[in-house]
C-alpha cells in the first residue's frame, strides 16, 4: 500500500458502545468506558499508519436526550479521559482539538479541554479532533452566524473558513461502526465527498485490524469528485468490446 492509499483524514462515528455493554448485561456506561480503550488504540494506530488527521464523534447535539445517568456518565468519562490519556497522546506527537459547542459543558470539562489543547498545541504527527456536543447543523449555523455578525458575505469559501474543522482538509474516509448506515448529524458540510465505510463491528470491538481493513477498502476506491473515470484514471477503465 503506497502513501497515496492512506487517507490523510479519517472521521469516525464511534457507534455501538451501548449494545456492547447490553450484550454483557453491563450498564451502558461500561460500554463507553470500553470505547475509550478502543479510541486510544485507534489514535495510536492511525499515527503509525501515517494518517495525519483523525476526527471522532464522541457526543452529538442530540445525545443530551439520553437518560440523565448516561449523559452525566459520558461527561465524567470525558473529564477523566482528558486527564488520564493526554500525557501518552502528547508523547506520541498527537495534537488535540476540541470541536463542538462548549457553552453547554461544565466548567470542569471545559477546563480539561482547554488544558489538553494547550498541552499538545505544538504537536504535529497527528491532529486529533474530538467532536463533543457537536452537530453538523449546529456547525453550519454557527459558521453562518459568525459571518453575519461580521457583516461578511456568505460564500462557500467564507462558510468553509468559519466552520469548526477549518484547520484541516475535509475527511477522505468516513467510518461508522455499529451497523447503522446513517450520518446522524455528523460532518454534514465537510463530508460532502468523503468515502463512506460502514462496519457491523461495535465500536469497542473495532481494533487495529478493523482499521486496516477500512484503509484497505478505501485504497480500492476511485474518487471522482464529479468527473468521469477516464478523467481521473486515464486508461484504467476496462474497454467494453
Ligand atoms: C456511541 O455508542 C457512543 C455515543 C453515542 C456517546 P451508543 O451509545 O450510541 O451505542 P448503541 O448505539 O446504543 O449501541
Ligand atoms: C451518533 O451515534 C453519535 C455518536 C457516535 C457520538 P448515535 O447512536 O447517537 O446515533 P443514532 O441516534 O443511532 O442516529
Ligand atoms: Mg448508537
Amino acid at each position: 500500500m503506497g502513501p497515496a492509499a492512506i487517507p490523510h483524514h479519517i472521521a469516525i462515528v464511534m457507534d455501538g458502545n451501548g449494545r456492547w455493554a447490553m450484550r454483557r448485561y453491563l450498564p451502558r456506561v461500561a460500554g463507553h468506558k470500553k470505547g475509550v480503550d478502543a479510541l486510544r488504540a485507534c489514535v495510536l494506530h492511525c499515527g503509525e499508519r501515517g494518517v495525519r488527521v483523525l476526527t471522532v464523534f464522541a457526543f452529538s447535539s442530540e445525545n443530551w436526550n439520553r437518560p440523565q445517568e448516561e449523559v452525566s456518565g459520558l461527561m465524567e468519562l470525558l473529564a477523566v479521559a482528558l486527564t488520564r490519556e493526554v500525557p501518552q497522546l502528547h508523547a506520541e506527537g498527537v495534537r488535540i482539538h476540541f470541536v463542538g459547542n462548549r457553552a453547554a459543558l461544565s466548567d470542569k470539562v471545559r477546563a480539561g479541554l482547554q488544558q489538553a489543547e494547550a498541552a499538545t498545541a505544538s504537536n504535529q504527527r497527528l491532529t486529533f479532533n474530538i467532536c463533543f456536543n457537536y452537530g453538523g447543523r449546529w456547525d453550519i449555523a454557527q459558521a453562518a452566524a459568525s459571518l453575519a455578525a461580521k457583516g461578511e458575505p456568505v460564500t462557500e469559501a467564507s462558510l468553509d473558513r468559519a466552520m469548526a474543522l477549518s484547520h484541516v482538509p475535509d475527511p477522505d474516509l468516513l467510518i461508522r461502526t455499529g451497523g447503522e448506515q446513517r450520518i446522524s448529524n455528523f460532518l454534514l458540510w465537510q463530508g460532502a465527498y468523503s468515502e463512506l465505510y460502514f462496519s457491523d463491528k461495535l465500536w469497542p470491538d473495532f481494533d487495529e485490524a478493523a482499521i486496516d481493513a477500512a484503509i484497505a477498502d478505501y485504497a480500492g476506491r476511485e474518487r471522482r469528485f464529479g468527473k468521469t473515470s477516464e478523467q481521473v484514471a486515464p486508461g484504467k477503465s476496462k474497454k467494453v468490446a
